[in-house]
């Protein structure tokens, strides 16, 4: 008989965040976060109430996860390790291993500015937003331009929560979001031929979309830097750079923005990157894509596997170039 051995990274979607164990880690790090920490209080437990102190949002971690979302026929979970060590992040180094360098971003005090063509432009701390909105856990494929790709939970809540706090005026169609810029804490951003801050956009179509997901959390945690903390976009149907990262503005307008790989080399990169195995990057073909957990190439899907969501937006869109 065939015994299979589970590995570490062959975690079931439902022990992404189990029920009993949120509620009970929850109360937990809401008390330590509250009060002193108790002598004799294990290390984990001590990291805990540090992290809770640092950021008052770690507390209300993990939140519920909706079942609608799930990795997909054939793919796991990403082990937390992999998707926290691997990363793009180029405000700290065009490489992937940015993950230390990224810990000199302080994410409090942190304010988001909503601003354009709203009915009355506000800013917002991040804690007193992420209170408003409702937010979940959904497991979602991340699928990069390089044809990589990752299969993470992410916390954080619906973009269009978002867009209905800001009242965005009939005449508005799309919605601008950038990165902050700080050359003193982020070494890339002192490199001027690239046109900071890091800027990316949506239709409003796509961002009242219901995949659109701002994110505030990974694996049942506050998102960690290197991965955009303290909020970042999530559009799973699209290639990864469309999620901006440690967003501070969000700005409605009716011009189409010039984002920020759209500015550097149009020809490769375009303000659409919706998923198509069928259109490759002009270096490249985007056929099948490297899961970074298990090593394997898997044919990367149209839309990214998120048709059925999404492909209607699109219909009337023929002369656009969707998929670059
Ligand atoms: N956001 C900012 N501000 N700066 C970046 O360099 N890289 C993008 C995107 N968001 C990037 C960014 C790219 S190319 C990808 S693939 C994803 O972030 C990577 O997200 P991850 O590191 O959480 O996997």
């Amino acid at each position: 008989m065939l015994i299979k051995r589970k590995r570490g990274w062959e975690l079931p979607e439902s022990a992404a965040t189990p029920e009993a164990i949120y509620l009970k880690r929850r109360t937990l790090i809401k008390g330590l976060a509250a009060g002193p920490i108790l002598l004799g209080a294990p290390a984990w437990l001590a990291g805990a109430a540090e992290a809770a102190e640092a950021d008052p949002s770690a507390g209300l971690y993990p939140f519920p996860k909706n079942d609608k979302f799930t990795a997909g026929p054939g793919r796991k979970l990403t082990p937390e390790k992999i998707a926290t060590t691997y990363n793009n992040f180029y405000e700290f180094g065009s490489h992937k291993q940015i993950s230390q360098r990224a810990q000199a971003l302080k994410t409090r005090p942190w304010t988001v500015t909503i601003d354009g063509m709203v009915e009355k432009p506000f800013q917002i701390d991040i804690d007193s937003l992420i209170k408003k909105m409702p937010h979940e856990e959904r497991i979602y494929r991340h699928r990069c331009v390089e044809a990589w790709s990752m299969v993470v939970p992410w916390s954080g809540f619906p973009l269009k929560a978002l867009v209905d706090l800001a009242k965005p005026l009939g005449s508005a169609k799309y919605v601008v979001m950038k990165t902050f810029q700080d050359p003193k804490v982020a070494p890339g951003q002192r490199q001027t031929w690239y046109p900071w801050p890091y800027t990316e956009g949506l239709t409003m179509f796509e961002a009242r979309n219901d995949l659109a997901f701002l994110v505030t959390g990974l694996y049942g945690k506050p998102v960690p830097d290197q991965n955009g903390a303290p909020l970042r976009l999530h559009t799973p149907w699209k290639y990864g750079f469309k999620h901006g990262k440690s967003l501070v503005r969000f700005t409605f307008t009716d011009k189409r923005p010039k984002t920020f790989w759209e500015a550097l080399q149009s020809s490769e990169y375009g303000f659409w990157a919706n998923v198509n195995p069928k259109v490759s990057h002009p270096r490249w073909s985007q056929a099948t894509e490297k899961d970074i957990g298990t090593g394997e190439r898997v044919p990367t899907q149209i839309w990214n596997g998120y048709g059925e969501w999404v492909a209607d937006m699109y219909a009337n869109l023929k002369g656009e170039k969707l998929f670059m």
